[in-house]
Formats: structure tokens, C-alpha cells, sequence
């Protein structure tokens, strides 16, 4: 088992109450599973990427990934765990624009505290992965969309990750660039990689191994309660 969330809730403030946007979650997520969650926006997609990646903490229900309990953790493990644990894709690429496709790539071992030459070598390789070898000393405004998502994979793969998490990775990228991405999910999926794409969008949803549904905080589609 990856993870597993059983009866998660997350309220917001709103003025003097509390809006509920996450309402009773149980979500099980196994090794090698390549799941979608899919959902209009505004139904909590955002908010749940965010628990599941350890970026925020729920109001209320249990959370273990791998034998740890989130709820438990402080903010430093915590973010140990984000960067040990969890490789992140946002919609919009999230690269640092003075740094090469090479550097970004690497900065997750460089928080891990890997030697320079072995951070080279690795994040090269991550970059071949994504079939963007040739690029590893380009910065991102000499990248296309499509590449830079790629980049953007490469860095969150580089750590070999528990879980790869990406939130609507092809929502700023044409459908030519965005089909090459989820091309490399598959691949990554079939190599035996974890993952958990976020998006509104049914072909990037239908391309995974299967779909799990959230309508106003609600969690859909799965065998674990719904
Ligand atoms: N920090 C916050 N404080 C208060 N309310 C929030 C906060 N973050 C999100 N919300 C509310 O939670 C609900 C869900 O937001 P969320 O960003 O998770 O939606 P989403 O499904 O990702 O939407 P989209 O597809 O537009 O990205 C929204 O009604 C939003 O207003
Ligand atoms: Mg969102």
C-alpha cells in the first residue's frame, strides 16, 4: 500500500464558519497504480492534490502513506517527506527560469544532499528519460511548453519517488504536447511508477488505469466506501 486516506475532511474559514471542502475522503492507493481524479472546477481537486502531497494537513480523518501517519508528522518531516517521498507536476511547470533544464532537474538531490557529480549524472539521466538529453543545458524560456513540462517530470522523477503527483499537467499545453506527456506517464506507469494525475479533463482522466470522481468534495467511483 502507498497510501491510504480514510474519512478525510478539510473545512476552510469562511467569515465566521466553516466552509467544508473535502467530505468524508477514503481513498487506497496501491503500488504501480496509475489513478485519475477527476472533477468540474472548484469540487476540491486542488485541495486534495494538496493533502495527498503533504503541502497541507486535513481538518479531520486519518492519513498514512507508506507505514507513516501524516497527521502526526511536524512541518519538517513533513517536508522531508515531500521531497523524499513525493514527485510533483503543476499545470504550470513550477521551473526556476535562470536555471538550466539540467539544474532543475537536479534540485531535488541537492536538498537531499547528493554530491555534485553524482546530482549531474543522475539529473542527466532523468533528462534522457523524458527524451530531452539534448536540452540539459537550455533555461525554460528556450524550452516549448511541452518540454518544460518534461523537464518539469524529469525533476520530479529524479528522487524515484513513492509517488509521482500531477495537478492538471496538461492543462497549459497544446494537445500535440500534451499527448506526449501522458505518453511518458504510461511509460513511467508501465516501468512500474506510481501515480496519481488531478484534472478536468476526460481524455487525460481516460488515459489512466482508473478513475475515481469528486463533485463538491465528494469522492466517487472507488471500492473503498463509495
Ligand atoms: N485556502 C483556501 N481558503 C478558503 N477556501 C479555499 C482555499 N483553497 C480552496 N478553497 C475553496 O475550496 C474549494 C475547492 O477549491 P480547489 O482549488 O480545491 O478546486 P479545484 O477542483 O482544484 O478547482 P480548479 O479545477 O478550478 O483548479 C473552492 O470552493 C475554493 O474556493
Ligand atoms: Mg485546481
Amino acid at each position: 500500500m502507498i497510501l491510504q486516506m480514510t474519512d478525510i475532511c478539510k473545512d476552510y474559514p469562511m467569515g465566521k464558519t466553516m466552509n467544508p471542502v473535502l467530505k468524508h475522503i477514503s481513498l487506497t492507493v496501491e503500488k504501480g497504480d496509475y489513478l485519475a481524479i477527476m472533477g468540474p472546477s472548484g469540487s476540491g481537486k486542488t485541495t486534495l492534490m494538496n493533502l495527498i502531497g503533504c503541502l497541507d494537513v486535513p481538518t479531520s480523518g486519518t492519513y498514512l502513506l507508506g507505514d507513516v501517519d501524516i497527521g502526526k508528522c511536524s512541518s519538517r518531516q513533513l517536508s522531508d517527506i515531500r521531497n523524499r517521498d513525493i514527485g510533483f507536476v503543476f499545470q504550470s511547470f513550477h521551473l526556476l527560469p535562470k536555471m538550466t533544464a539540467l539544474d532543475n532537474v537536479a534540485l531535488p538531490l541537492l536538498y537531499a544532499g547528493v554530491s555534485k557529480a553524482e546530482r549531474k549524472e543522475r539529473a542527466r539521466e532523468a533528462l534522457e528519460t523524458v527524451g530531452l538529453g539534448d536540452r540539459a543545458d537550455f533555461r525554460p524560456d528556450q524550452l516549448s511548453g511541452g518540454q518544460s513540462q518534461r523537464v518539469a517530470i524529469a525533476r520530479a522523477i529524479v528522487n524515484h519517488p513513492r509517488l509521482l503527483l500531477a495537478d492538471e499537467p496538461t492543462g497549459a499545453l497544446d494537445s500535440a504536447s500534451g499527448a506526449q506527456v501522458m505518453d511518458l506517464f504510461e511509460r513511467l506507469h508501465v516501468d512500474g511508477s506510481t501515480i496519481i494525475v488531478i484534472t478536468h479533463d476526460r481524455g487525460v482522466a481516460e488515459r489512466a488505469q482508473m478513475i475515481r470522481y469528486i463533485k463538491d468534495g465528494i469522492l466517487t467511483g472507488g471500492d473503498d466506501g463509495e
